[in-house]
């Protein structure tokens, strides 16, 4: 397993990720945004060079925005999200980022305490901000 920067061949992989992980998945061309200049992204590949954890970030002037983490359901609690996590805001850093923000389901107490784990806390409450199931989202800020 290793940890490497996002390019164009892994984002099919990414994207059968996506649909194990989330309700709406992004596509693998909604995920092209992840190799702009103004955008980042780490994956964890198997022996074959397969994604099997990913985070993505989008950055805004010294903003960044983390746009999804996950990790395949058959590698999850072995310390992947935790890795691709860490080289994102190590990143972030380099980049001269003064903060990294998302979105997190509120019922999501995984990935809260991944989050938390790595700097992140509660500012702030979108009502309704997801749906499928309707829910409210969490907005964590971890300052650089
Ligand atoms: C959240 C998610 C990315 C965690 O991935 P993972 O590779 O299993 O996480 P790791 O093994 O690196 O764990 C890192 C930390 O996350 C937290 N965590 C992960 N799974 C957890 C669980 N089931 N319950 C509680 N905390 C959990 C812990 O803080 C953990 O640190 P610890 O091992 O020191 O306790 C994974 O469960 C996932 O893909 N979920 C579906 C997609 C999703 O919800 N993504 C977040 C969108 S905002």
């Amino acid at each position: 397993m290793r940890v490497g920067r996002i390019a164009k061949e892994h984002l099919a992989g990414i994207a059968a990720l996506e649909k194990l992980s989330f309700a709406a998945p992004w596509s693998e061309d909604a995920l092209s945004f992840l190799l702009r200049e103004e955008a980042v992204g780490f994956a964890c590949l198997d022996d074959a060079g397969i994604p099997v954890a990913y985070a993505g970030m989008l950055t805004v002037l010294d903003e960044g925005q983390i746009t999804n983490v996950a990790t395949n359901p058959a590698y999850r609690r072995q310390g992947l999200a935790d890795a691709v996590l860490t080289a994102l805001l190590t990143e972030a850093r380099l980049r001269g980022l003064a903060t990294v923000s998302l979105e997190v389901r509120e019922s999501n107490l995984a990935a809260i305490s991944l989050y938390e784990k790595h700097g992140f806390s509660v500012v702030g409450k979108r009502n309704h901000f997801y749906k499928n199931p309707r829910e409210h989202a969490l907005v964590m800020l971890c300052s650089l």
